[in-house]
């Protein structure tokens, strides 16, 4: 079986390639599994110093967690599967190395989630954000209502998460989501050009400046508990069953909102 996941390190830098192109790069149980060894890695490894985490192919960074996988989940493994996110996602926000996401096509769902535990986001024009999550009778679990929040506001949020409408790189760039929005073909280079730029301040300042800055969005933990818990509590609803199986059926859904 292909490997979920690609690293290389290359001048101090590791990329990390979610490899599932034929399934627009979805997170199943593997790729979180597969993507906090690599974080272990990157805190554990001084020869890194900068992480770029980017998808597959050229049409998706991450079109969300594997519907497949999860639609058949009880409310405890749907528990589990958002903690074990969490857990992943909160390493790549704390981690004292810079993190870029290179957002070269969908980034959904989990995707949107994983692009923004990064640091930074640079996307390729093609890019598109959004948490269609509601489409299939659950709500992000990976932290999205929480950190949408911190870059787009709170009424922005709220309209993409209830409408599931997605937004272009180029809609993305003025609410601070996508700090640069650049060619395909020149999106790994403008996230290599960044960090080497950032290689050069003083390493024990770049981490200090994550930790003042992840600081300021402490109290929302205890909103990221209330997610997790959510989450599962959608798993218990007949419009979950309906959601998934309208998906995996490749029709539109029909909720009766039980
Ligand atoms: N989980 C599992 N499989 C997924 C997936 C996901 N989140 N996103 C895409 N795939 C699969 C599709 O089922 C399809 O598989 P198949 O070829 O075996 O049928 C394959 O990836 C290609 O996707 P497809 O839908 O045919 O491509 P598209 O270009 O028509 O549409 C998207 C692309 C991203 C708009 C569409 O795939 C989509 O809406 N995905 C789900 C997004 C989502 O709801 N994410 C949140 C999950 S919590």
């Amino acid at each position: 079986m292909a490997e979920t996941i690609l690293t290389q390190i290359e001048n101090n830098i590791l990329t990390i390639t979610i490899n599932r192109p034929d399934k627009m790069n979805a997170l199943n149980a593997t790729v979180i599994s597969d993507l906090r060894s690599a974080m272990q890695q990157v805190y554990d490894n001084a020869e890194i110093k900068g992480v770029i985490i980017t998808g597959s192919g050229t049409k998706a960074f991450v079109a969300g967690a594997d519907i497949s996988e999860f639609a058949n989940y009880s409310t405890q493994q749907a528990k589990l599967m958002a903690t074990n996110g969490h857990a992943v996602f909160n390493m790549i926000e704390n981690c004292g190395k810079p993190v870029i996401a290179a957002v070269n096509g969908f980034a959904l769902g989990g995707g949107c989630e994983l692009a923004m535990s990064c640091h930074l986001r640079i996307a390729s024009e093609n890019a598109k954000f959004g948490q269609p999550e509601v489409n299939l009778g659950i709500i992000p679990g990976y932290g999205g209502t929480q950190r949408f929040i911190q870059y787009i506001g709170k009424g922005k949020a709220l309209e993409l998460m209830m409408t599931t409408d997605m937004i272009s790189a180029a809609e993305a760039h003025p609410f601070g989501l996508v700090n640069h929005v650049v060619a395909q073909e020149n999106l790994i280079a403008k996230c290599q050009e960044i960090l080497n730029k950032i290689f050069t301040k003083g390493p024990v300042a770049i981490t200090k400046v994550i930790e003042c800055v992840n600081a300021h969005f402490e109290p929302q933990h205890g909103a990221f508990q209330y997610e997790i818990a959510s989450f599962a509590q959608c798993f218990e609803s007949s419009d979950f069953k309906e959601g998934t199986t309208a998906f995996v059926e490749k029709r539109k859904a029909n909720f009766i909102g039980k």
